[in-house]
C-alpha cells in the first residue's frame, strides 16, 4: 500500500489521478491533499477519501469549522508543511505554475517518491532536482504522457539511441500560418484538438511552449543534449514518443490520449503492465500518422537550446515570462503573438549565473514577473 499526498487535487491531473488511486485501493491509500481556490471541491473529494490533512491557498476559519477533523494548512508554505507531516510515500505534484518548484524540492528532501506533473519544477530548477537526486535524495518519476513513453522505451533499451523523439499535436493552431495568429483569441487558443486539459497548458500547446518545456524536461530527466532530442508532429495524440537507435528502428508508446494511463505508470513507479511497439523502419508503421516538425513556424521550440546549453536563470525567466503573458492573454490584455515576444524580451535581459540556488530563482520569477507587468501596460524599457 501507498501512502499519496497530491497537490493540485483541484485540476485536471489532479482529478484523474483521484480516479486512478479510486480504481486501485489495494494499491494506493490518498493521505493529504491540496486545492487552490477551488475550496468547494474538498467536501466531494472528502466522500472518497477522507484524509486527515489539507493545504488550500488562502487561509479560512471557516473551513477548519465545516471539516474540524481535518488539519488544514494555507498558503505555499503550507504546501511544504503538508508533505512534511502527512508520512506519505510519494508526492503527486499536479500544480501548475512557479508555485510547484518548491514543494518538489521539498518531496525529494524528505526522500519522497516524486511523480511528477508539474512542468515548472524542471523547466525553473531541474539543475536542483538533479543535485538532489544525486545525493540520494527521493526518486523522481514524470507523469507527462511524452516523458512517461519516452521512460518506457528507454527502460526497455537505453542502448544505440540515436535520438528521443517528443511527439506533438500541433495545438489549436496547427492549421494556420505564423501571419494569421495576429488575431486568435483566447477562446480560439482553448480548443485543443486532442487533449482536455487546464486552461494554462492549453495555452501553453498552441504556443508551443509546451513543446519547449518537454525537450528542457527531457533533457533533465534522460540527460539527453538538445541536438538529441527531436520533435515530430502526430496530429492525433496517440504516438506518445519514440526512440530512434543508431540502425534506425524505433521503439514507440501507442495508445488513445488519456492521462490516466501515464498517471498510473507514475504511481506504480513503471511497475505495471505495458506494451511498446517496435519497427525496424518508420515507414512500416501504419496505425497513426508521423510528421517533421516545422520549426520555422514555431521558432519558440529553438529557446530549450538556451535554456539547456547556458542553464543557471534562463528557464526561471522563461517560465515567469510565460506565465505572466500566458494570463495576460487570457485577460485580453496582449494578443496571442506578444506572448513570444514577452519571452524573448525577458530572456534575453537576464542578469544570468551558473549553479543558482532556490533563493536566486525565486528573485528571478519575481523580477521577471515585473519586467512583464511593464510590458503588458506599454510602458517603453
Ligand atoms: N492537464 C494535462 O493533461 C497535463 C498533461 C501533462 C502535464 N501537465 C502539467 O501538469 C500541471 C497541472 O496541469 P493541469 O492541467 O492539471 O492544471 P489545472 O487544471 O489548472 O490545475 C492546477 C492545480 O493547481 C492548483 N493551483 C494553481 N495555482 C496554485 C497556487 N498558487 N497555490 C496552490 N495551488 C494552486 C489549482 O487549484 P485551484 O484550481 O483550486 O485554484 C489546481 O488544483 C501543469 O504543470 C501542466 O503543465 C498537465
Amino acid at each position: 500500500m501507498k501512502n499519496i499526498c497530491l497537490l493540485g487535487a483541484s485540476g485536471s491531473i489532479g482529478k484523474q489521478t483521484l480516479d486512478v488511486i479510486k480504481k486501485h485501493p489495494a494499491d494506493f491509500n490518498l493521505v493529504a491533499f491540496s486545492v487552490g481556490k477551488q475550496i468547494n471541491k474538498i467536501e466531494g473529494i472528502l466522500e472518497d477519501f477522507p484524509v486527515k490533512y489539507i493545504c488550500v491557498r488562502n487561509e479560512s476559519k471557516e473551513l477548519e469549522k465545516q471539516f474540524p477533523n481535518v488539519k488544514f494548512f494555507f498558503g505555499d508554505n503550507g504546501l511544504n508543511e503538508l508533505i512534511g507531516i502527512c508520512n506519505c510515500d510519494m508526492v503527486v505534484n499536479a500544480l501548475v505554475g512557479f508555485v510547484g518548484l518548491k514543494p518538489s524540492l521539498t518531496a525529494l528532501e524528505n526522500n519522497k517518491v516524486l511523480a511528477l506533473a508539474n512542468k515548472e519544477t524542471l523547466v525553473t530548477g531541474g539543475e536542483l532536482v538533479n543535485k538532489l537526486l544525486k545525493e540520494g535524495k527521493g526518486k523522481l518519476i514524470p507523469i507527462d504522457s511524452e516523458h512517461v513513453a519516452l521512460s518506457k522505451c528507454l527502460s526497455v533499451s537505453n542502448e544505440n539511441v540515436d535520438k528521443i523523439v517528443i511527439t506533438a499535436s500541433g495545438g489549436a493552431f496547427r492549421k494556420i500560418s505564423r501571419e494569421e495568429l495576429k488575431d486568435v483569441t483566447p477562446e480560439d487558443a482553448l480548443k485543443h484538438p486532442t487533449w482536455s486539459m487546464g486552461q494554462k497548458i492549453t495555452i501553453d500547446s498552441a504556443s508551443m511552449v509546451n513543446k519547449t518545456f518537454e525537450i528542457i524536461e527531457a533533457y533533465y530527466l534522460f540527460g539527453y543534449k538538445y541536438e538529441d532530442i527531436e520533435l515530430m508532429f502526430n496530429y492525433e495524440s496517440f504516438v506518445h514518443s519514440l526512440v530512434r537507435y543508431k540502425d534506425g528502428s524505433y521503439r514507440l508508446d501507442e495508445g488513445k490520449p488519456d492521462m490516466r494511463v501515464p498517471i498510473k505508470y507514475a504511481l506504480y513507479e513503471g511497475a505495471c503492465e505495458y506494451d511498446l511497439v517496435y519497427v525496424n523502419d518508420l515507414k512500416e508503421y501504419k496505425k497513426s500518422n508521423l510528421y517533421p516538425f516545422d520549426y520555422d513556424r514555431f521558432p519558440i521550440v529553438r529557446l530549450a537550446k538556451k535554456v539547456i546549453d547556458e542553464q543557471g536563470l534562463y528557464g526561471a525567466a522563461f517560465n515567469a515570462a510565460n506565465e505572466e503573458a500566458v494570463y495576460a492573454f487570457l485577460s485580453k490584455k496582449i494578443k496571442f503573438t506578444e506572448i513570444e515576444n514577452i519571452i524573448d524580451y525577458c530572456v534575453n535581459n537576464v542578469d544570468n549565473i551558473q549553479n543558482p540556488s532556490y533563493e536566486d530563482i525565486r528573485k528571478c520569477d519575481v523580477f521577471t514577473r515585473e519586467l512583464v507587468a511593464k510590458l503588458v501596460k506599454g510602458e517603453r524599457l
